[in-house]
């Protein structure tokens, strides 16, 4: 009714339809570290940057370049063209400064450096169902793959770091860990997720469990964040193994790397490593089950056919359903920040 009501307009589909430009306007300008540069600084011109990032283009192109990021808010301008200078944003500033221990571009740099360009084939990937990434070719997971690559295990675990990290904050602050004393993140990466729940709630045990390449990454963030003493790092794969025994046993962004079989073996590696009353924690862009109020989560599920051909993002009806098969009593979804929320099932 009120699509035929509403005048008709082109916008919203030229919008979408041109919105590859100011994403990779954005990449590009992470992928230089231009914020980074400015943050050193405080402020440049427009030739201090054109020299700074050993640019060539003319300079009519580098003012569009940078006064473009200025109407998007990413940097601040006083003057114009010769005259002007750049500053970051409060947001850039804080976020996307390398230099910062708040820095989330990680994900973004592998947004530009690797998913940007497999994104192009998302019509093949739709046509052949098939992976469009380092392991399109192979029948090897993407994680053996990628962890093959010492720079591609880097970034892949950094970007893990920036995308959860708000949902990871919001987790460990939100969620009443008073009844529990043990935590364990099964497929933890830098081991984050652990780091905050410890550091927010001094009585918690937790342990960070992934595959053992990116042990040595895990063990560096925690030394970096000296709590050695409350937090662990774990070796594994929890496919061929049971999960050490804990309270908790949280696993963000894991169960949509899997088809539905395969999530229902981990939510079972789960519920048997867990004590009657545990708690079983999903972060995820969980999909509304309308299928309608979270694009991000339905574009983070191509994203898993992308990556890995039959993974995908769900709703919190699908996972009422695996976990109520699995033998979980009950189920809670709490929101976390933006288009993420934990979904909990208690055992
Ligand atoms: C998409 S990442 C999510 C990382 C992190 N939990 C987060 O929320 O950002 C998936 C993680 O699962 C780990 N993983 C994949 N297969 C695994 C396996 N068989 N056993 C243990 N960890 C595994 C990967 O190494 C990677 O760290």
């Amino acid at each position: 009714m009120e699509n035929q009501m509403k005048a008709p307009s082109p916008e919203m589909i030229m919008q979408i339809g041109t919105g590859f430009w100011p994403s990779k306007i954005l990449l590009t300008a992470i992928d230089f570290g231009l914020f980074t540069h400015i943050a050193q600084k405080g402020s440049l011109s427009a030739k201090e940057i054109k020299s700074a990032l050993s640019l060539q283009c003319t300079d009519r192109h580098l003012f569009d370049f940078l006064d473009v990021l200025s109407s998007f808010g990413f940097l601040n301008r006083e003057g114009l063209l010769e005259n002007a200078q750049y500053s970051n944003s409060v947001d850039t500033d804080t976020f996307l400064d390398k230099n910062k221990p708040s820095y989330i571009g990680g994900i973004l740099e592998m947004m530009n450096n690797r998913l940007y360009g497999f994104w192009g084939n998302l019509g093949d990937a739709l046509q052949t169902g098939k992976a469009q990434n380092e392991a399109a070719k192979g029948e090897r997971p993407v994680f053996e793959v990628l962890y093959e690559n010492q720079d591609l295990l880097k970034q892949f675990v950094n970007a893990m770091t920036g995308v959860q990290m708000g949902n990871f904050m919001a987790l460990a602050q939100q969620f009443d860990f008073s009844k529990y004393n043990t935590f364990l993140d099964a497929g933890g990466s830098a081991g984050v997720l652990s780091l905050l729940v410890a550091q927010h709630n001094p009585h918690m045990q937790c342990t960070t469990f992934d595959l053992p390449p990116v042990e040595p990454i895990a063990k560096a963030t925690i030394e970096k964040f000296q709590l050695a003493n409350r937090v662990k790092a774990m070796s594994g794969d929890f496919f061929n193994q049971a999960l050490p025994k804990s309270d908790i046993v949280a696993m963000g962004n894991i169960l949509h790397d899997w088809n539905e079989e395969n999530k229902i073996h981990l939510i079972q590696k789960a519920y048997d490593a867990l004590p009657k009353g545990g708690a079983f924690i999903a972060i995820e862009a969980i999909i509304d089950n309308e299928r309608i109020k979270n694009p991000f989560g339905m574009m983070m599920s191509l994203n898993m056919l992308i990556e890995t051909s039959d993974g995908f993002d769900y709703t919190f009806d699908d996972f009422n359903k695996w976990t109520k098969q699995v033998g979980f009593t009950s189920t809670q979804l709490m929101p976390l920040a933006g288009p993420a929320s934990a979904a909990i099932a208690y055992k």
